[in-house]
């Protein structure tokens, strides 16, 4: 794992080397590279349990140093790496967990997974679907649905507080939503007034009544994702609809790129090795947000439990998506030179996935966090507190290193 930077977009931790002062290995993030450098010398079967390190902001199924269940194989499509995985999972299922769980697994794209449940790991555990009433609210006299993007609303069988609603309210802040409108099922209070004019066909379109409520964000499409999709999470958990259970179902046919805000480009979703939904580089040119990729993720109960994808094979396809990404032929040579350079020698067709092995044991063993699972965790702010690590070093230390005190 002394390794260089690889792509999966996290930061690197870094490791300096003595011997060559100022240079620096990097932890990989996942052996990606190492995998399809195995399938194109000719192994046509990898698996592997490893260690892969991310300098990522932490969450509750987020730690720095984590272990994937790392699998690769050689002259195989999409449903071939879903075929295996599904088999392998009920064999999972059923060794470990004593649970009969059914196959194939539900199949949704990414389109689907948004646009019903606001989410590209939704839980199937519960309905609450998302509802598009962009046009109907169009024809309201509320100014922010007339003039919103999209406007997408849940539907619940309750009637809510004051107090509650502020609280929802929080919630789809945080995601960005600028509020949270609400319709009760009798039309008194929230919205009501300002949708008056289209009351028989909301109700009609909505299936409203009393003791029921309607709730709305208007926006960006992603802002309206977002926020939704973390409001249907809290409905779900407060009417308690989540049934006991495991529902796996695979996300397909995420789009290639994501614009970034931050970096003000277009990053790759999965990582650059994915293989776009393409049948030459030329189909490459266009508007880059509609391009699909093949891949593939995993997800059980809400949580991503795996990702991966068919690989490019072809160099040209390669270094054209390099390209599309900023990333420069120079830079690319020095980053990924081997790969290239092993592509163009003829490359099966290969394509694989990873399972993050202590969060799926985290969901097997219905704990609350990562942590919970794994022997040795980090806090939130990536210490270790029994030993105190991170800590200081020797100026001697950093001497032999050739490195100073910043
Ligand atoms: P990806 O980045 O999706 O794909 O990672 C695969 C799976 O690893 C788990 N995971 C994590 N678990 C705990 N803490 C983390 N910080 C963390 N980050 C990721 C997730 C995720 O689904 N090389 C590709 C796989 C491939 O294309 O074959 C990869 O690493 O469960
Ligand atoms: P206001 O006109 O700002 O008082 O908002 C009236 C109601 O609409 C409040 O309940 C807000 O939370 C809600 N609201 C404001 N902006 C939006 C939006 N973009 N989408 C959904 N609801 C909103």
């Amino acid at each position: 794992t002394l390794a260089k930077a690889t792509p999966e977009g996290a930061r690197d931790y870094l490791v300096p080397s003595r011997v060559n002062k100022g240079k620096f290995y990097a932890l990989p993030q996942s052996p990606q590279i190492f995998k399809q450098l195995f399938m194109i010398s000719g192994f046509d079967r990898y698996m592997q349990v490893v260690k892969c390190y991310r300098d990522e902001d932490l969450r509750k199924d987020r730690q720095p140093e984590f272990t994937q269940i790392d699998i690769e194989m050689s002259f195989v499509n999409q449903d071939d790496v879903l075929e295996v995985n599904e088999k392998f999972v009920k064999y999972l299922m059923k060794e470990v967990m004593g649970v009969d769980i059914k196959i194939p697994f539900r199949r949704l794209t990414y389109e689907e997974a948004m646009n019903k449940f606001g989410s590209d790991k939704p839980d199937l555990r519960f309905g609450l679907e998302l509802q598009d009433v962009t046009e109907i609210v169009k024809k309201s006299d509320f100014k922010i649905f007339q003039e919103a993007e999209i406007v997408k609303c849940i539907v619940v069988d309750k009637s809510f507080s004051r107090k509650e609603i502020d609280k929802l309210t929080e919630l789809v802040k945080i995601y960005k939503a600028k509020g949270l409108a609400y319709l009760p099922g009798n039309f008194e209070g929230g919205i009501s007034k300002f949708v008056s004019s289209i009351k028989e066909n909301i109700t009609k379109s909505l299936n409203l009544k009393e003791g029921r409520t309607a709730f709305f964000v208007a926006d960006k499409a992603n802002v309206v994702y977002d926020a939704l999709g973390a409001l249907r999470n809290e409905l779900a958990e407060k009417l308690g609809l989540t049934k006991e259970g495991y529902e796996f179902a695979w996300v397909i046919d995420f789009p290639m790129f994501e614009w970034s805000e931050e970096e003000n480009r277009y990053v790759s979703m999965h990582h650059p090795f994915t293989m776009p939904k393409v049948n030459s580089a030329k189909e490459l040119d266009g508007d880059l947000s509609k391009i699909p990729s093949i891949a593939h993720d995993l997800t059980l109960n809400g949580v991503e439990v795996a990702g991966g994808s068919v690989r490019i094979h072809d160099e040209e396809i390669q270094s054209k998506i390099f390209d599309l990404l900023g990333i420069s032929k120079e830079e690319a040579r020095k980053k990924f030179g081997f790969l290239l350079d092993a592509l163009s020698y003829g490359a099966p067709p290969h394509a694989g996935i990873a399972y993050g092995l202590d969060r799926l044991v985290m969901l097997l063993t219905g704990s609350s966090s990562i942590r919970e699972v794994i022997a040795f965790p980090k806090t939130k702010n990536a210490e270790d507190l029994m030993m105190d690590a991170p800590s200081d070093v020797t100026k001697e230390q950093l001497d032999e290193l050739g490195l100073k005190k910043g």
